[in-house]
């Protein structure tokens, strides 16, 4: 029978070949080793302060475990999956290289503290750097939407032309989605970072442990208060998930966006060749595959977000196996995440604007049409019969095909007479813009300064 499982003792028969890899979890969670090796680091000191291990013990089992860490980087560190996980790989190891003494770093400790901790110190670790891959995102989007504030293009409500609006503001607006991420995301890491050893397997320790001091060398603002729920508790990992769902659905509206740009039919835009690929048939396309994976990947941060919310859902007090399913899904969503941000932060800078198609097509849609009426409006005619008003102008200009701004003050007067002829100031876009000028509003100004407040505000969080 296989001895080298530490826990073999009660067993009389070897585990079945199958059940032994169904149930490990060591080909995933080997990535959770430095997480590892640190919370045990903390651990062993802080069993040396309470005189639970010796000066000289604890030294061994720290030069023992930083070793080990030195093994697993220069991929010399065999992993075997008789030993399930990465913590009784890391333990068995130490114990091979510094002898009997590494039997003594699991005391007053179970696994269920241990990968709680670890979770927590990855998760903590990873939002931090998607924070850094996010703020270069947004500050990317700052810079552009100060250089394009006064670019018009159309506006759209159910993506019918709808006002003209300017560049810089519509990507202002993406901003003001990913400002609101990062908040989640830091008052997320809030919850993370709480520590959960010294709850042992479920109800505590007999130890003298002292927690506060474990917290300390592992950066922790917090301890976990009660044992049961320190060791079960994977709500921090689902509110992540749902914070990066939030922001994939809004990096698949950008991806949308982008993707309707570049094409043929609207034409706004270019993502520069090194974001897009060629088709093997048809010579002429360029492809939005960023945007359009981006788009598509946000279905699995969905995915992963519904199946962790399944996974803790009706599990009994404290620890259950079924907890390690959530380590799958945690990692692909910050893979995913992180890739998304950092491709989406990488082309945004180096994205063309072609500011002739975008005004272009402003000028196409009648898009300066509300604001004649705000102007017969201020004439004294009620809103609702200069609605009107324009509506029969508008229709008037289809059948010419021309735009509101094309017709000659004679022809405008047929609609209404109290027009005169200071109306061609409102019906240009950039009229049109310039008049929109509160705070929140899109004119080129106000842009500006809502720019310099993203910029204060980015640095905030
Ligand atoms: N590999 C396990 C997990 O990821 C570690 C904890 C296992 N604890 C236990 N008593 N079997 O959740």
């Amino acid at each position: 029978m296989d001895m080298e499982k530490p826990w073999t003792g009660r067993f009389t028969e070897a585990t079945d070949r199958f059940v032994e890899a169904f149930t490990a979890s060591v080909d995933f969670d080997q990535r959770l080793y430095q997480h590892d090796i640190a919370g045990s680091i903390a651990h062993a000191k802080m069993l040396a302060k309470v005189g639970v291990l010796s000066e000289n013990e604890m030294q061994q089992i720290v030069a023992g475990l930083q070793v080990i860490e030195s093994e697993i980087e220069q991929g010399q560190f065999i992993w075997r999956i008789g030993l399930e996980d990465v913590h009784m790989n890391i333990e068995a190891r130490l114990t091979e290289n510094i002898g009997s003494v590494g039997k003594k770093l699991h005391t007053g400790r179970s696994r269920n503290d241990q990968v709680a901790t670890d979770i927590r110190l990855y998760l903590r670790e990873q939002i931090d750097l998607i924070q850094t891959e996010l703020k270069r995102l947004i500050g990317g989007l700052i810079s552009v939407a100060e250089r394009e504030n006064a670019t018009i293009l159309p506006g759209f409500t159910h993506l019918q032309s709808a006002q003209p609006v300017t560049f810089g503001h519509h990507l202002l607006a993406w901003v003001e989605m990913l400002l609101r991420d990062r908040a989640r995301l830091q008052d997320c890491r809030q919850r993370v970072n709480v520590l959960p050893l010294g709850a042992a397997a479920l109800a505590g320790t007999t130890y003298p442990l002292d927690r506060y001091y474990t917290a300390e060398l592992l950066g922790f603002a917090g301890v976990a208060e009660n044992s049961l729920d320190a060791v079960s508790d994977r709500d921090f990992a689902i509110e992540f998930s749902a914070a990066a769902a939030l922001l994939m659905m809004h990096l698949s509206r950008f991806g949308e966006e982008l993707v309707l740009w570049s094409s043929a039919h609207f034409d706004f835009i270019d993502l520069g060749d090194a974001f897009c690929t060629g088709s093997s048939i048809m010579p002429q396309k360029k492809n939005p595959d960023v945007p359009e994976l981006v788009r598509g990947k946000t279905g699995r941060v969905y995915g992963h977000l519904m199946g962790l919310l399944t996974l803790m859902k009706s599990q009994p007090l404290a620890y259950n196996k079924d907890n390690q399913e959530d380590k799958e899904p945690l990692f692909d969503t910050v893979d995913t995440l992180k890739g998304c941000l950092k491709v989406y932060a990488d082309m945004i800078p180096g994205m063309s604007v072609k500011a002739d198609k975008m005004l272009a097509a402003a000028k196409r849609g009648f898009t300066t049409a509300t604001d004649l009426a705000d102007y017969l409006v201020r004439k004294g005619v009620a809103f609702r019969d200069a609605h009107e008003i324009v509506g029969k102008a508008v229709r008037h200009c289809i059948e010419q095909s021309c735009d509101l701004s094309d017709l000659s003050l004679s022809v405008l007067q047929s609609f209404s007479a109290v027009i005169q002829a200071d109306v061609h100031e409102v019906l240009t876009l950039q009229g049109s813009v310039a008049a929109r000028n509160h705070f929140g509003g899109t004119a080129p100004a106000q842009v500006q300064a809502a720019a310099q407040r993203a910029r204060v505000r980015l640095e905030a969080v």
